[in-house]
């Protein structure tokens, strides 16, 4: 059974925080991600309650402006609250942003967003400082669908004055979530053709209350989890609209799916053939899918390659799966798909990867939330135990992971 997706949980949250009244998120996950974010809304005075997967976020007395530098480089979130504490104080101050080390992660676009809206934003050593009495509506491009950039967008520009239009906008079920939320929350928001999104500011939005819609990354990773062990995982709470393309993706390899509209099974008793991949915005494969996807390439029956075109670093993880018996690849060139934008740069982001690999135990870091649910996958089909470092990341984004595992039929042990 599948939560809600974490990266939609925090966004929530974040928006909750321009609501004149209390807001309620159902089917939230237990993450990590989760606690961080209630931490920081608590930090600056909100109210945030949390009973079994439902979190309310009220309460807001006084607000004060800055976000405590405990919380540097923890999650991806202290960015997005910069245009929601700007509209309750008229000021901010958010530390460094974290979240996996999968490439330069800038936050320019972010910054030049709220520039253009008319927020005067200083970039220091220590974190981002703004400042703005009023924020006003403007046209922005966005140099690439960035899904962080549109939220930022999205969640200063629904209490701007007047018309924000945004082009190259990201539209990610996840952005779309939190849009729909948005709009239930009051907000005045059109999805056009082409990636444009044209937002006009209201005076007030009210709080409101939603339900999640299941996690695509965590649905996605126990189906391969089922794959890779050549058994049936059924997974529930997933729409399979969110699924689309990995359910193609599995099933050109061989995988048969049943879908019904409470769950999905995927088997492959037959084996897998290969395949080539490459990593897209959405609705193309997603890149936080390629990491199980690799492990199951290592169990192929071939030569598989998969191209990532979103983050430039996102292959940081390979060494930990070369050490555990993986034959994978790294190139700094685009195989598999059309060239993308780091094409000319020395950026390792392809991977070949040989299939029928004995997997081996090993004692392996592993180093972002994504990796490392792959290093379980390959723990689970190598053929001694082995020692993963690093799990915190896993928790902090898969909803109890440790249960769900075990309930998989794997054993483990919590050091
Ligand atoms: C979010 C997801 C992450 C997912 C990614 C893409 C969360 C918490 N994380 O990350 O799981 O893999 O979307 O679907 O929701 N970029 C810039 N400048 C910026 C912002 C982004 O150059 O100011 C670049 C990034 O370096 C990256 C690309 O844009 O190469 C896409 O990043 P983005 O879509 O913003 O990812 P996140 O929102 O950080």
């Amino acid at each position: 059974m599948v939560r809600g997706s974490k990266n939609a949980v925090t966004k929530h949250m974040v928006a909750a925080m321009l609501g004149s009244g209390p807001s309620k998120i159902h089917n939230a996950p237990e993450v990590g991600d989760v606690d961080i974010t209630a931490a920081m809304l608590e930090s600056v005075g909100f109210e945030v309650r949390r009973e079994r997967d439902e979190i309310t976020v009220g309460g807001a007395g006084a607000i004060q402006p800055s976000v405590p530098q405990a919380f540097t480089g923890l999650n991806r979130i202290p960015i997005l609250m910069l245009g929601p504490l700007l509209h309750r104080t008229g000021e901010a101050f958010v530390p460094l942003v974290g979240g996996d080390a999968i490439g330069r992660r800038p936050v320019d676009f972010h910054v030049a967003a709220l520039k253009a809206l008319g927020a005067e934003v200083s970039v220091g050593a220590d974190g981002i400082t703004a400042r703005a009495s009023r924020l006003r509506g403007t046209r922005i491009d966005l140099p690439y669908p960035s899904v962080g950039a549109t939220e930022a967008v999205l969640l200063t520009a629904v209490l701007a004055d007047g018309k924000t239009v945004l082009r190259n906008a990201a539209t990610e079920p996840e952005v779309v979530e939190l849009a729909l939320f948005l709009q239930r929350m009051g907000a005045n928001i059109e999805f056009s053709p082409d990636r444009r999104i044209v937002i006009e500011g209201v005076r007030a939005l009210r709080g409101a209350s939603t339900r999640l819609a299941g996690d695509r990354i965590e649905a996605f990773s126990y189906l391969v989890a089922g794959l890779i062990t050549r058994g049936e995982v059924r997974v529930h709470g997933c729409p399979q609209d969110r699924l689309v393309t990995a359910i193609t993706t599995l099933a050109k390899m061989g995988a048969r799916f049943e879908i019904t509209d409470e769950w999905m099974t995927a088997t492959a008793t037959d084996g897998l053939r290969p395949a080539a991949v490459h990593t897209d915005t959405h609705p193309g494969f997603m890149t936080d899918w390629h990491q199980p996807l690799l492990v199951l390439f290592t169990q192929a029956d071939g030569m598989s390659v998969l191209h990532e075109t979103v983050f430039e670093n996102r292959l940081v993880y390979v060494p930990a799966l070369q050490q555990m018996g993986g034959e994978i690849e790294v190139f700094a060139a685009c195989l598999g798909g059309p060239a993308c934008r780091f094409h000319d740069t020395d950026a390792v982001h392809s991977a070949v990867v040989r299939g029928g690999s004995k997997l081996r135990g090993a004692d392996v870091t592993l180093p972002d939330v994504r990796a490392g649910f792959s290093g379980v996958l390959a723990a689970a089909v190598a053929d001694q135990p082995s020692v993963l470092r690093g799990i915190a990341h896993i928790e902090r984004g898969y909803h109890r992971p440790f249960e769900q595992f075990t309930s998989l039929g794997l054993s483990l042990r919590r050091n």
